[in-house]
């Protein structure tokens, strides 16, 4: 491994690593736009200058496109650098707007911070700037503003190499050069969202987030993506103080987390800009008893004395569980212990046949729209049970062998069409639970509603096996409540032998019953070793 020393600071880096990663390493910030790790090495943007000492002789040279060699001397702040990074920094203003005060990217842009850290001069421009095309569509969820780029062509790279295929390209010639979209070309891959990200400045944005809040308003909390069975790593960017410019919004945007073992740096779009079903007028709100509002207790009461009164006609071996898999590891423990082992539901159903199959593809997509059929499979569920697919146990409904039924987020209406009322019509009673509203909830004998995973807490089991945590962003809409606390409740009128009072007990407690679960310290930071590669470039 060569030794290297920067800034005075001796350092040993594996083999290839080149100086901004040597150098961040030591937790110096080499300035750099058109250097992202995820991409290939451009070498184009000419920020990231450094002063490098080998075998006698000094030279200013890239820090990208360097690796570390044994017994290089680099220094990132010597004043001939200082000088070379602040002229290059203003070549890059000469022609770009002031548009920071109306920028969505002010706050969070990288030209902002080096002006502040490197440039600091005084504009010695006395002509027009010249310009280029102003905000407009590049894809069905991105915009750009070319005047604001700085011709890094990280975008380009991505559409290049991770998406493959040219939807963005840099045109033109000197002064003249211009990011647009590839001729003919949308920028509508399903990954398109990640340009935001990537882009060092405010010229591509997203089009759900303009205008929407400034970046210094919004919170963060570390999630995990429920829209498929990945389990991409996520910020949740939420802000509760300032909706005078949207009401009722208060998540407004998902990023990217770095995991190596998941999903890098990227995320798709479905997960990205998925986010709109919290903040959403459908939302179940109170519970519901025969379709009118009702309180809590009332609904509890209802729904105990309906399961109590069919334990003994028709008994466990006509009652039943529909579960779909975007319930929590917790939530799916709980229900276990109280429909499986209180009260004895002999059929037990998650394995519902995917309403919608998503188009998987070798990127980060899976087919699965569930975020955690792996923990139902782990956990053992429906493993005692008469039947645990859910089609066998509509079967039995339509064949009346079932006469009590409660469903918690499955989509039955979509699954069943215009079959729902005489499927309900088979059933003495019929308990709902559920995040949105639905008929099915009107017509439910108790519909209970549920809080979605922002606003609580928990873990899913990701499609090859890795339990991941969530964290609560924002409070549950209305009345609503996490599925593991509804069935806590529940169970305790059900006589359950067991109580809990935080999400984190009921994992201890699944955890000491599944030992390979026990890898997940709930209290530390989720577990992902990050080494030299943060989030943000
Ligand atoms: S739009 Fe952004 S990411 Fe693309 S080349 Fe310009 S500055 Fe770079
Ligand atoms: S690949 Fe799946 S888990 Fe990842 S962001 Fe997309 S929908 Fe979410
Ligand atoms: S980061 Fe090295 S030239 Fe752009």
């Amino acid at each position: 491994m060569p030794e290297i020393i920067i800034n005075d600071q001796q350092i040993e880096v594996p083999e290839g690593t080149n100086l901004i990663l040597a150098a961040r390493k030591l937790g110096i910030d080499i300035p750099h736009f058109c250097y992202h790790p995820g991409l290939s090495v451009a070498g184009s943007c000419r920020m990231c200058q450094v002063e490098i000492e080998q075998n006698g002789r000094k030279r200013i040279d890239l820090a990208c496109t360097n690796p570390a060699q044994d017994g290089m001397t680099v220094k990132t702040d010597s004043p001939e650098v200082k000088g070379i990074v602040k002229a290059v920094l203003e070549f890059l203003l000469l022609n770009h707007p002031t548009d920071c005060p109306i920028c969505d990217d002010a706050g969070e842009c990288k030209l902002q911070d080096y002006y502040m850290l490197h440039g600091l001069y005084d504009n010695r421009l006395n002509v027009d700037k010249w310009h280029k095309p102003k905000v407009h569509r590049a894809g069905p969820n991105v915009m750009l503003d070319a005047e604001r780029c700085v011709l890094c062509g990280r975008c380009v790279r991505f559409c290049d190499e991770i998406w493959g295929e040219k939807q963005l390209g840099i045109f033109g010639h000197g002064s003249d050069e211009v990011l647009m979209n590839y001729p003919g070309k949308d920028l509508d891959n399903p990954y398109s969202g990640n340009v935001v990200d990537l882009c060092p400045v405010g010229a591509l944005l997203d089009r759900d987030f303009h205008f929407q809040r400034r970046s210094w308003y919004l919170k963060s909390v570390k999630s995990i993506c429920p829209s498929c069975s990945r389990g991409c790593n996520t910020y949740i960017h939420f802000d509760t103080d300032h909706d005078y410019k949207s009401a009722g919004k208060r998540i407004m945007r998902l990023k990217p987390r770095y995991n190596v073992d998941v999903n890098r740096w990227w995320i798709c779009d479905r997960g990205r800009y998925g986010y709109s079903s919290i903040d959403n007028p459908n939302r179940a709100l109170t519970p519901l008893i025969a379709g009118g509002e009702t309180g809590w207790e009332q609904a509890l009461t209802k729904s105990e004395t309906l399961i109590r009164s069919s334990l003994k006609k028709p008994g466990p071996d006509g009652l039943a569980l529909l579960m779909a898999p975007n319930a929590t590891n917790e939530d799916v423990y709980l229900a276990l212990r109280l429909f499986r082992d209180t009260v004895k539901f002999a059929n037990l159903g998650y394995d519902i046949p995917s309403m919608e199959k998503l188009a998987a593809d070798n990127i980060l997509l899976t087919d699965d729209p569930y975020p955690n059929r792996r923990g139902f499979k782990d956990l053992g569920f429906g493993s005692i049970s008469n039947t645990s697919e859910a089609a066998e146990i509509i079967e039995a409904i339509f064949a009346g062998q079932i006469k009590g039924l409660v469903v918690c987020g499955t989509n039955l209406e979509g699954m069943l069409g215009n079959q729902i009322d005489n499927l309900i019509a088979k059933l003495d009673w019929l308990i709902v639970l559920d995040t949105h509203k639905s008929s099915l909830m009107d017509k439910a004998s108790v519909a209970l509603p549920l809080a979605l995973p922002a606003e609580r807490e928990g873990t899913f089991t990701n499609v090859k096996g890795l339990v991941q945590k969530f964290e609560k962003a924002v409070e549950p809409t209305g009345q609503s409540l996490p599925l593991w606390e509804v069935l806590q409740r529940l169970g305790k009128r059900l006589n359950a032998k067991w109580s809990f009072e935080e999400t984190h007990t009921v994992f201890k407690s699944l955890a000491e019953d599944k030992p390979e679960y026990d890898t997940l310290n709930w209290l530390a930071t989720f577990g992902v070793n990050k080494g030299l590669y943060l989030d943000s470039w």
